[in-house]
């Protein structure tokens, strides 16, 4: 077997991320000395996912000596529902799964969401294993525990945080997506070059192309993922650095509700969200135009929105603004330039003035 890349996760219960082209071939063997007690694995992927990789998968951990049970869902968000997940755990004790097995999710967010947040509670919780498929997947949801369901009232509003015991990451299988889901996962990746990284950053506006991005996929993976394992390490519960992670998504929220969760990918939200809160930053007097500029341009250029119309009365809404008792400040994540991102404090009205002035852009 080729040595992938590892970064180990030093959080509660101790983790590896490996990267590596090939690992999907290689999961039985790799998860061996991972789950030295498991007999059964419960795979869970989805229609597109589970089409193209679960033979490979599956081939690979029964070849290893686990049983195994595939349980396939429909693609789409509209998956991580309370349905579902009890769906899951019948069908996990149908299997005979007991505490000392595992849960593999194979798939995107959708997939590692559902099934994570259904290993943490079956049983009283068993051990998990992610295997990301989309880009997203693997320098976001994958990484770093949360796992949750949606609600009638809002997305990712049921949830806990559960570690994987190891994370594989296949870059291979991203050439299978669709140029739009590919770039969804960009914006994320662009992301931690605003927030963290100048250097990470410039290095991928010199590669606008898939082409160019995907001859260096393994160092872009690996430096996302080890800048999400410093900020996950000291904050594995999200109240204070993992915060600055938001960037984008605060903003990105409210587009992601004007367009009914429907009409605007995450990634195209956050992407847009970036630019508006850069924008904002701006506006506070906190942000640089040349970094506002830098940040519109790098998201231009991987075709992805730099603006989403939105109402006031929609980013009213998003903010929380619009509920009584809802607590008057909100804390947005804005740059300082590339590279340094804080959370900026302020009443949710101020923020809607400067809301307001990109209304009318
Ligand atoms: N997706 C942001 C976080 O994991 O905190």
């Amino acid at each position: 077997m080729n040595s992938p890349q590892t970064i180990q996760v030093n959080t509660g219960v101790p983790y590896a991320i490996s990267i590596g082209s090939g690992l999907l071939d290689q999961a039985g063997e790799r998860l061996k000395p991972v789950l030295p007690r498991a007999t059964r694995l419960f795979v869970v992927t989805d229609s597109n996912v589970g089409a193209r990789y679960a033979d490979r998968l599956l081939n690979s951990l029964t070849t290893a000596g686990f049983l195994v049970h595939c349980h396939t869902v429909p693609a789409g968000e509209s998956t991580k529902c309370p349905a579902r997940l009890t769906e899951l755990w019948e069908a996990m004790m149908a299997f005979g799964l007991t505490r000392t097995d595992g849960v593999v999710a194979l798939g995107g967010g959708v997939v590692g969401d559902l099934a994570g947040f259904a290993a943490a509670t079956i049983l009283r919780g068993v051990d998990f294993i992610q295997i990301p498929t989309t880009l997203l997947a693997q320098v976001d949801s994958s990484v770093g525990g949360k796992v949750a369901i949606d609600l009638d009232h809002g997305k990712n509003l049921a949830g806990t945080f559960w570690h994987p015991r190891a994370v594989l990451m296949d870059p291979a299988v991203l050439d299978t997506l669709p140029l739009p889901v590919f770039m969804e996962g960009m914006a994320e990746v662009v992301k931690y070059g605003c927030i963290f990284d100048r250097d990470f950053f410039d290095f991928l506006v010199k590669r606008p192309s898939r082409r160019e991005l995907m001859a260096d996929i393994e160092h872009i993976l690996y430096t996302c993922c080890e800048l999400k394992r410093r900020v996950v390490e000291q904050d594995e519960r999200d109240t204070g650095v993992r915060m600055l992670l938001n960037f984008g998504h605060t903003l990105g929220h409210a587009y992601e509700l004007a367009g009914h969760y429907t009409e605007w990918s995450h990634g195209a939200a956050v992407a847009a969200g970036m630019c508006a809160a850069a924008q904002v930053g701006m506006g506070l007097g906190l942000t640089p135009p040349e970094a506002v500029e830098a940040v519109m341009e790098a998201v231009a250029a991987l075709g992805l929105p730099t603006a989403i119309p939105c109402s006031l009365e929609e980013y009213a809404a998003a903010i929380g603004l619009d509920k009584k008792g809802v607590g008057t400040d909100i804390s947005l994540i804005v740059l300082e330039d590339i590279g340094h991102a804080m959370a900026y404090k302020m009443p949710k009205d101020k923020l809607l003035a400067q809301l307001e002035a990109l209304c009318g852009k």
